[in-house]
C-alpha cells in the first residue's frame, strides 16, 4: 500500500501525525485518498453522531469590521460595500422565526463592530437566553480580551467560533495587515477554552500563499487545541479585496481536510460550510459524505443578506430563513442524513 494510504490509517487509529508525515500526505492527494480517507471519516462520525445533521441559525447582525484582513470582502478597506447593523428587536425577530423553524442554536456572526460594546453584546445574549432558555448561543465576533469573552460567557453565551485562518506565521502574515498577529489569535482562543466555552477554530482551504506545510501547521495547531468545532470551507475570491486576482479553493481539497479532521478529532463538530456549497452546486451534500456533521442555513432578514458578502457568489442571498431550512431538509434527506433540530452540543458537553 502506498504511503499516504497508511498514513491515514495511522490517523485513524493514532488521532495524529507529525508534521512531515503530514506534508507527505497534503503532497500526495488522489480520488483514491479522498474516498479512502472520506469512507474512513464517514464511518466515524456516524459511530459518534449516527446520521444526524446538526443545524444553527446563522445570524449574520453587522458588515461593518475595523479589520482588513486580505482576503474578505467585508474588510474595513471596501468602500464599495454596503454597510448594515440589525438592531436588537431585529435579532430577537431573527431568534423568533429560528426557534419556530426548530433552530436551537443561534450563532451571532459579524465583522469586528466597535458599535457593539459589551454591554451591548451581553444585553442581546442575555435576552436571547432568557426567551429561548433551551437554545445555545453562538457567538462569532472576533478577537476580543479575555474580560470581554468572561463578561459574554457569564450573559450565558455558550459557544464561541474564531477561524485562526492559518497557523503558519509566514502565511498569516501574507493575509493580515501588521496590526493582526497569530500569537494574539490562538491566545484568543486559549482563553475561550479556559473560561468554559466550546470553542470553534478553523481555516481556509486554498487561500493564497498556502502551501502544504502551512496546512500542516494547522492540523497540529487544531490537534493542540482540541477544539470542540472546526470550520473549514474553501477560499473564494471577492472582487472587492488585493486578492481579487487569485484562485479559489477546491471542492476536493476541501473535502479531503474535512475527512482528516473528522479521523484527527473523531467527535468534533464539523460544518459543512455555505463556501463549500457556494463552489459547488452539491458541496455541502459531499461535505457531509466527507464526515461533516452540521449545517448553517442563514437566519438574517432578507433585506442584509446580499450585504453580508465575504466572498463572491454567496449562495442563499435571495432566500428566505424556512426555505433555506427545507432546502437543507431535502438535500440531506437525499443522501441519507436528517436534520436534527437538538441543541446540538459536543459529545463531552451531553
Ligand atoms: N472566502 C472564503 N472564506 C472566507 N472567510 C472570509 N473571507 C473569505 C473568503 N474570501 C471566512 C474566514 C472567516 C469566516 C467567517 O469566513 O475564514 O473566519
Ligand atoms: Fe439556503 Fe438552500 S440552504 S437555499
Amino acid at each position: 500500500m502506498n504511503r499516504e494510504f497508511e498514513l491515514v490509517d495511522k490517523l485513524e487509529y493514532a488521532h495524529s501525525l507529525d508534521f512531515d508525515e503530514w506534508v507527505y500526505l497534503l503532497n500526495n492527494q488522489s480520488e483514491e485518498l479522498r474516498n479512502y480517507a472520506g469512507n474512513k471519516a464517514d464511518t466515524l462520525r456516524k459511530k459518534y453522531y449516527g446520521n444526524s445533521v446538526y443545524v444553527r441559525g446563522l445570524i449574520e447582525f453587522t458588515n461593518y469590521c475595523k479589520n482588513d484582513c486580505y482576503y474578505c470582502g467585508i474588510r474595513h478597506g471596501n468602500a464599495n460595500a454596503t454597510r448594515y447593523r440589525l438592531t436588537k428587536e431585529d435579532i430577537m425577530s431573527c431568534c423568533k422565526e429560528g426557534y419556530e423553524l426548530g433552530f436551537r442554536t443561534f450563532v451571532l456572526q459579524g465583522g469586528e463592530d466597535p458599535y457593539y460594546t459589551d454591554e451591548r453584546i451581553c444585553d442581546i445574549v442575555k435576552s436571547i437566553k432568557e426567551l429561548y432558555g433551551d437554545c445555545a448561543v453562538t457567538l462569532s465576533i472576533g478577537e476580543k480580551s479575555y474580560d470581554s469573552y468572561k463578561a459574554y460567557f457569564d450573559a450565558g453565551a455558550d459557544r464561541y467560533l474564531l477561524r485562526h485562518e492559518t497557523a503558519d506565521d509566514c502565511h498569516y502574515r501574507k493575509l493580515h495587515p501588521e496590526t493582526m498577529s497569530l500569537d494574539n489569535r490562538k491566545q484568543c482562543l486559549f482563553n475561550l477554552k479556559e473560561i468554559g466555552y466550546q470553542v470553534g477554530a478553523g481555516f481556509m482551504v486554498g487561500s493564497p500563499y498556502q502551501t502544504k506545510e502551512s496546512l500542516a501547521k494547522d492540523m497540529l495547531f487544531l490537534n493542540e487545541l482540541k477544539p470542540h468545532m472546526v470550520g473549514i470551507g474553501p477560499f473564494i475570491t471577492h472582487h472587492d479585496t488585493p486578492f481579487k486576482d487569485k484562485e479559489n479553493g477546491t471542492l476536493e481539497e476541501t473535502l479531503l481536510l474535512l475527512s482528516l479532521v473528522r479521523l484527527m478529532l473523531p467527535d468534533v463538530l464539523l460544518p459543512s460550510t455555505t463556501a463549500l456549497g457556494t463552489i459547488h452546486p452539491l458541496g455541502r451534500e459531499k461535505g457531509i459524505k466527507a464526515g461533516a456533521n452540521v449545517v448553517m442555513p442563514n437566519l438574517s432578514p432578507g433585506e442584509v443578506r446580499e450585504n453580508y458578502l465575504l466572498y463572491d457568489n454567496k449562495i442563499c442571498t435571495g432566500d428566505e430563513s424556512a426555505q433555506c431550512k427545507v432546502c437543507l431538509q431535502k438535500r440531506m434527506e437525499s443522501i441519507g442524513y436528517k436534520i436534527e433540530t437538538k441543541r446540538g452540543d459536543h459529545i463531552s458537553r451531553q
